[in-house]
């Protein structure tokens, strides 16, 4: 097994909670003079697996800053094991890890064990399937993530709570209800729900793992609108069967296979003049 140089490596600035490291900034600025559109995260020749056999491999990818990025493939080629390696979720399921490569997020490596993993998530939220609000009101579940921070003044709670409803498109469906339970919404305002309590601790990235597979058409034209909104603010990483979705709400797009990354690269160009004939197959529905 090829040991990670970077397991050594000290905790980057950036994930100690200092969102704007010196380092994270030369890059920034370096990368602007240069001419390459800054890049939120860049995943290198990275190998995952959870037991003997390689979940992804080889995968090389780089995911800019301010743009939506939609990962698709068929079923079990490994989109969402991508997803929660890049918040560190897969950490915990004994026997599976890293083989090979590297993450970085904003220049810096997240795979070490020195990284502090509570402010990469803080840093990267995450936004699943099935909507999970908490069985708390709907207030609580936007505050939840500012309480556990430390924020306890009522008035700066509410401000928070409020601006981080407005982000999500949910105010003016909730403003008279606050206290009410979370789970007398709609799936789809559950699900707006769940996108305004991770925007409330201001993440900077934000990976969704198939967000719409469970709403209704309406819900999901709503949470498609809030993505292409919140791209202004946000790196977004979404994984979607759905190619119409892709097209709707992605900048890039990604294809994966059986592990692999077969191509990637604008969504226009992936969908219309796909550069192999398996991402042809694939977004012309011919199998997945
Ligand atoms: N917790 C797990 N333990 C063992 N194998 C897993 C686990 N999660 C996913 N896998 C396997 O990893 C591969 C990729 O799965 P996944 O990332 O869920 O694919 P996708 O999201 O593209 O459908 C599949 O073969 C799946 O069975
Ligand atoms: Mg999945």
């Amino acid at each position: 097994m090829v040991v990670i140089p970077e397991l050594t490596a000290p905790t980057p600035d950036v994930l100690r909670g200092s969102e704007n490291s010196a380092a994270a900034a030369a890059a920034a600025s370096l990368s602007a003079v240069q001419g390459r559109p800054e890049m939120a995260v860049e995943i290198r020749d990275f190998d995952f697996a959870y037991t003997e056999e390689l979940a992804l491999e080889d995968v090389t990818l780089d995911i800019p800053a301010h743009r939506v990025t939609a990962l698709i493939g068929p079923s079990g080629c490994g989109k969402s094991t991508l997803l929660r390696c890049i918040n560190r979720m897969n950490d915990l399921i004994p026997g599976a890890g890293v083989r090979r490569g590297s993450i970085r997020v904003q220049g810096e490596e997240i795979l070490g064990r020195t990284v502090d993993v509570i402010a990469l998530r803080k840093y990267i939220g995450m936004v699943f399937q099935k909507y999970n609000p908490f069985p708390t009101s709907i207030f609580e579940n936007v505050a939840y993530g500012l309480r556990i921070s430390g924020l306890s003044n009522r008035r700066a709670l509410a401000d928070a709570v409020e601006r981080s409803l407005r982000r999500a498109a949910l105010w003016e469906e909730t403003k008279d209800r606050l206290h009410e339970g979370a789970l007398s919404l709609s799936g789809g305002q559950q699900q707006r729900l769940c996108i305004a309590r991770t925007i409330a601790v201001d993440p900077k990235i934000i990976l969704m793992d198939e967000p719409c597979s469970a709403l209704d058409p309406i819900a999901t034209a709503k949470v498609e609108e809030l993505i292409t909104d919140l791209r202004s603010d946000y790196t977004i990483v979404i994984v979607t069967h759905n190619m119409q979705q892709a097209t709707r709400v992605s900048d890039r797009t990604a294809f994966f296979y059986v592990g692999k990354l077969v191509e990637e690269g604008e969504t226009m160009k992936m969908f219309t003049r796909p550069e192999k004939k398996e991402t042809e197959d694939y977004v012309s529905g011919k199998f997945g």
